[in-house]
């Protein structure tokens, strides 16, 4: 992975610039955690709220570096057995049914029990070898020969369980198969995780991870990212529309717009010619910036007095 990528990841400034190109801006904080996770083959642990871009920045490494993204979603209940591998059982049975008849010329001549056994286990062994396995992301992502973009996607949302069985492969880039032994990473893959805070992970999962928190954008940033994704849009109107935005995350709402909210209203704007916010275009399109009808109400009653703040230099 290393000597493949060392030139597209020799510097924090050469992602930042490269992935800008394709429509991803990093803030230093983002571009230092890829640059030293690549170097250092460190997995990255990213917190933040949700559409800030988490999962993106795993999308864009992997286009970036050319190189595939195997993405695993988090949810209650998952298990080894949906993330790591599973026996092909339906194959299994049918190669079990095809052999039955050989099963006679296996046991020929054998002498005794323990003998028959023996002959048995061989034979059992080779129902449990890699043409019997189905890889699921995790194993998929170690045996990829020139190494993969693995994205262990919301994994507050997994179980305890779950992410106490990820430590081998955080820090070993191994996993153990009772019936196979250790499978080793062909080539190490960079591995993103990332969460949504809907519960607290555990210490030794972190401290195996560079931790990166992306919060909401500064304005500056925000409104670069508005400018890659909507470039259509006038640059004094989007200034505006950034004010604003950051007017409605000083409010305590039940959930303040994020990037995604940003971009869609951006779209929206541009798609209705709006030239200037005022109150009118604004109230119609704040279901774009608000999920929640109880922010709505109380935020339009307040728009008037937002648009007086945005307007203050
Ligand atoms: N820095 C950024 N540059 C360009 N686009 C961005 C940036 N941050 C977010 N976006 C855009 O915002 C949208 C939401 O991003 P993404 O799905 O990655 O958020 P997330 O943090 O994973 O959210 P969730 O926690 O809900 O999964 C995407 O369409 C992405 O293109
Ligand atoms: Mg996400």
């Amino acid at each position: 992975m290393i000597i493949k990528h060392s030139e597209k990841i020799a510097s924090p400034q050469i992602i930042k610039d490269s992935f800008k190109q394709l429509g991803y801006i990093c803030s230093d904080d983002i571009a230092m955690s890829v640059y030293l996770a690549c170097q250092l083959q460190k997995p990255i642990l990213i917190e933040g709220p949700p559409g800030v871009g988490k999962t993106e920045l795993a999308k864009k490494t992997s286009e970036y570096l050319n190189t595939p993204l195997i993405r695993m979603q988090c949810y209650e209940g998952l298990d080894e057995a949906k993330a790591l591998y599973e026996w092909k059982y339906g194959k299994q049975l049918l190669y079990t049914q095809l052999l039955k008849d050989q099963l006679g010329d296996v046991m020929r001549g054998a002498k005794g029990l323990d003998e028959s056994v023996t002959r048995l286990h061989q034979f059992g062994d080779i129902f449990y070898s890699e043409q019997f396995l189905e890889p699921r992301p995790l194993l998929q992502a170690l045996k990829e020969k020139d190494g993969a973009i693995l994205l262990i996607d919301e994994i507050d949302k997994a179980d305890q369980e779950f992410e106490a069985f990820l430590l081998e492969l955080l820090s070993d880039y191994q996993v153990s198969i009772p019936e196979m032994g250790t499978i080793k990473a062909e080539s190490k893959p960079i591995v993103i995780l990332t969460s949504n805070n809907t519960r607290e992970l555990g210490d030794a999962l972190k401290r195996r991870c560079l931790h990166l928190y992306i919060p909401f954008p500064d304005p500056k940033l925000e409104q670069e990212i508005i400018s890659v994704q909507v470039p259509e849009m006038d640059a004094s109107l989007r200034s505006d529309m950034v004010k604003f935005i950051s007017e409605l995350r000083e409010l305590s709402l039940k959930k303040v717009p994020a990037v995604s909210e940003s971009i869609d209203w951006a779209k929206a704007l541009l798609l209705l010619n709006v030239n200037e916010l005022d109150h009118n275009w604004i109230k119609q399109t704040l279901n774009l910036l608000l999920k929640f009808q109880e922010d709505i109400e109380v935020v339009e009653p307040e728009i008037h007095q937002l648009l007086q703040k945005m307007k203050r230099p």
